[in-house]
């Protein structure tokens, strides 16, 4: 058998046939998906090669397991896919995207008089996680509104050790400048980091754009199914990934077999599905913009969109990404409620990303914590309903849409 040249796949053919990555010899009898290696624990042959099985590699120079907190091969598969997949020198996968959050962190350096500066519209269990655990150990936690024209001042101004912003924002879906953000990260020396789980390597690959680390929900379009709770940082430096690994395995927080192999098997169809998702999402906030019911709809690849040129040049594929929002004539919570529970197909689910459409009520979920006037500064009214639109045939969605819309 040839040997494979990995590094000319495009995205799709690397997701589809990514088990090569793991498997290049030419042995007869191989599996083409990786078996679930439920192990706990691993056994070699003598003392010696179990003493070298501690380094995490064979005599022979292959991956070699001894316990799995320590890793085992169906998260080490997972990982040398989404490496590659985004362009980074390696990954490490942990149990959720909070996990993921919170050894990047880690990773970054983060110490006692160190100053982060954060995008202000984070997915908030972020931001309480900075609170509750980097605040009290002395790290300054500021945040900003990084979508700014003046980013570049404001990076300057702070002079921050270390940078988080998310790719698109939640759930305006406001468009961040990575290549202006992670410039000047680099001009004051500071880590930058991105959270691009609504992104996907599909539409950006932000190592590309010069960032440091970048973290995924996996749990979201990267197993897609919404049956697999999953994180992943992947880094540019090996020094960051091999402090991953050391958190990974001291924090516990590692991919169980089973979960690492429910996340391979989703990523095989990503491109086919973020390419149905971000066409369904075109048509459905086409068709809202003209609904007599609906006030605004904030999408990214709507040419009204007030960073549609931003978006433009930095996502990949002429393709904007499967989630929008849009805000109800009228905006009450009860009119909210009311379109949720009408809706007979798309489910009123609190996480994005799936093959289904799903809805959420940002003042009910994700931004719940904040008073009114609180979400009324980030532009979240009381009418605001989240869209993660899925893989159905949009004629069925629109259809949904338009009769709770009307009821
Ligand atoms: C942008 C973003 N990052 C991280 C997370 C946390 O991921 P998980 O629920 O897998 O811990 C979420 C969850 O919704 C999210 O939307």
């Amino acid at each position: 058998m040839k040997e494979h040249d990995f590094s000319s796949w495009a995205l799709d053919t690397l997701l589809v046939h990514s088990n090569k990555l793991n498997h290049t010899s030419s042995n007869s009898g191989q599996p083409t998906v990786e078996p679930i290696s439920t192990s706990t624990t691993y056994l070699h042959r003598n003392a010696e090669m179990l003493d070298q099985a501690f380094s995490g590699i064979s005599p022979s120079g292959e991956p070699a397991y001894v316990y799995a907190r320590q890793g085992n091969p169906n998260a080490q598969a997972l990982e040398k896919i989404l490496a590659q997949a985004e362009n980074g020198v390696g990954a490490v996968v942990f149990g959720s995207g909070m996990a993921a959050i919170h050894a990047a962190l880690l990773a970054s350096g983060l110490a006692p008089g160190s100053k982060i500066l954060a995008a202000q519209d984070l997915y908030g269990p972020t931001i309480g996680m900075l609170r509750a655990i980097f605040v009290p150990v002395g790290v300054e936690v500021v945040l900003h509104d990084l979508c700014s024209p003046n980013v570049i001042e404001i990076v300057r101004a702070e002079q921050p050790d270390v940078m988080y912003v998310e790719t698109l924002s939640n759930p305006l879906a406001k468009v961040i400048d990575l290549d202006a953000i992670s410039s000047t990260a680099k001009e004051v020396g500071a880590v930058s980091i991105v959270d691009s789980t609504f992104t996907t390597p599909y539409i950006i690959k932000p190592i590309d754009h010069g960032f440091d680390i970048v973290i995924h929900s996996a749990t979201k379009y990267l197993g897609g199914h919404g049956d697999a709770t999953a994180g992943v940082v992947i880094s540019a430096h090996n020094n960051i990934v091999e402090q991953l690994h050391g958190y990974a395995t001291m924090l516990g927080a590692m991919l169980s077999p089973f979960d690492s192999y429910l996340i391979t098997r989703g990523l095989k169809t990503l491109a086919l599905r973020m390419e149905r998702q971000c066409h369904n999402a075109v048509v459905i906030s086409q068709f809202l913009q003209k609904h007599k019911a609906v006030e605004r709809v904030h999408y990214p690849g709507l040419p009204s969109h007030p960073q549609h040129d931003l978006a433009s040049r930095l996502l990949m594929n002429h393709r904007y990404g499967g989630l929008l929002a849009f805000e109800l004539k009228e905006q009450t919570r009860e009119a909210a409620f009311h379109f949720m529970d009408k809706l007979q197909l798309c489910l009123p689910a609190t996480t994005l990303g799936d093959v289904y459409s799903e809805v959420s009520y940002p003042a009910m979920s994700s931004h719940r914590n904040l008073t009114t006037v609180e979400r009324q500064k980030f532009g979240i009214t009381d009418g605001c309903i989240r869209f993660s639109v899925g893989i159905e045939d949009v004629n069925d969605i629109l259809h949904d849409l338009d009769q709770a819309l009307l009821s």
